[in-house]
């Protein structure tokens, strides 16, 4: 086995066209890892990231290639994989499930059942067609990497609502039996339970969540590569697997 077991390997990241899939991005091209992006709606944060990342290592051979998915749609997932088997000449070594959607609907009285099925369609139900989709290569050559992008929420906190709670909850759950399942053929399976996290989508900064942005123990919110930082360690060490890694800045 190489010293470095990374480089060379092709990662897919859904959703880097957002604040921590992009940090995810660059961390793992920074790390020699070629890339297939996804994005759902933001092409031109897709384009921007595509571009910075094309300057800084193309020189060193980067592969890099998006595609227009919606993870709830499992047609679109299955056209991603045929576009990356033709793009790349395989199926990725590397999977950060990282695409997400959480719409704030606190009460469950509010929650409508559209609501809820769609929640757990984008969160949970993608990640299972995502792995499903990976796992083939990665038993056959005895390497994976499989990353899902939980919450605070998976453990009852967050701002969102039970809908949302469900959905990252349930990804804790399938880590944690699959990492069981896949241990034997050398595929580890983590994930990351971020909370407040600013320069996102969900959270552009403190201002738009003052009420809880405040009572934060660490005082400021979390940053993409401090989240990128977390899911490049999972992807570097392959002893650890079955963790759910919480990083919420003291919150509980
Ligand atoms: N920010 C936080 O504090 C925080 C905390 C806990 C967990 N998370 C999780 O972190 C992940 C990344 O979110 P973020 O904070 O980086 O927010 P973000 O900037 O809003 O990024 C969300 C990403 O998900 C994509 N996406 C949304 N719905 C999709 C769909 N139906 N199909 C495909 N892609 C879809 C978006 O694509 P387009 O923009 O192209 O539409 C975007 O790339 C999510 O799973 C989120 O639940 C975030």
């Amino acid at each position: 086995m190489s010293l470095n077991e990374v480089q060379g390997r092709l990662a897919l990241i859904t959703g880097a066209s957002g604040g921590i899939g992009a940090a995810c991005a660059h961390q793992l091209a920074a790390n020699g890892i070629h890339l297939a992006l996804t994005y759902a709606t933001n092409l031109t944060a897709m384009t921007e990231l595509v571009t910075d990342l094309k300057s800084k290592y193309s020189n060193e051979g980067l592969r890099v290639s998006i595609h227009k998915v919606d993870v709830g749609s499992a047609d679109d997932i299955e056209r991603m994989f045929q576009e990356i088997d033709q793009e790349h000449g395989h199926r990725p070594d590397i999977l950060v499930s990282n695409a997400g959607y959480g719409k704030r609907v606190p009460n469950v009285w509010d929650c409508t059942l559209e609501e809820f099925d769609y929640t757990l369609q984008v969160n949970l139900r993608a990640s299972f067609i995502l792995v499903k989709g990976v796992v083939e290569r990665m038993k056959s050559q005895r390497w994976g990497r499989i990353v899902f992008m939980s919450s605070i929420a998976a453990q009852g906190g967050g701002i969102n609502g039970c809908h949302y709670a469900a959905s990252k909850g349930g990804l804790t759950g399938m880590m944690k039996n699959l990492s069981t399942r896949l241990a034997e053929f050398n595929i580890s399976v983590n994930d990351v339970a971020p909370a407040m996290i600013g320069d996102t989508g969900m959270i552009p900064n403190a201002a738009a969540i003052p009420e809880v942005a405040a009572g934060i123990p660490l005082g400021r919110l979390g940053t993409p590569e401090e989240t990128a930082n977390v899911v490049t360690m999972l992807v570097k060490t392959g002893y650890m697997t079955g963790q759910s890694l919480l990083l919420a800045g003291g919150l509980k």
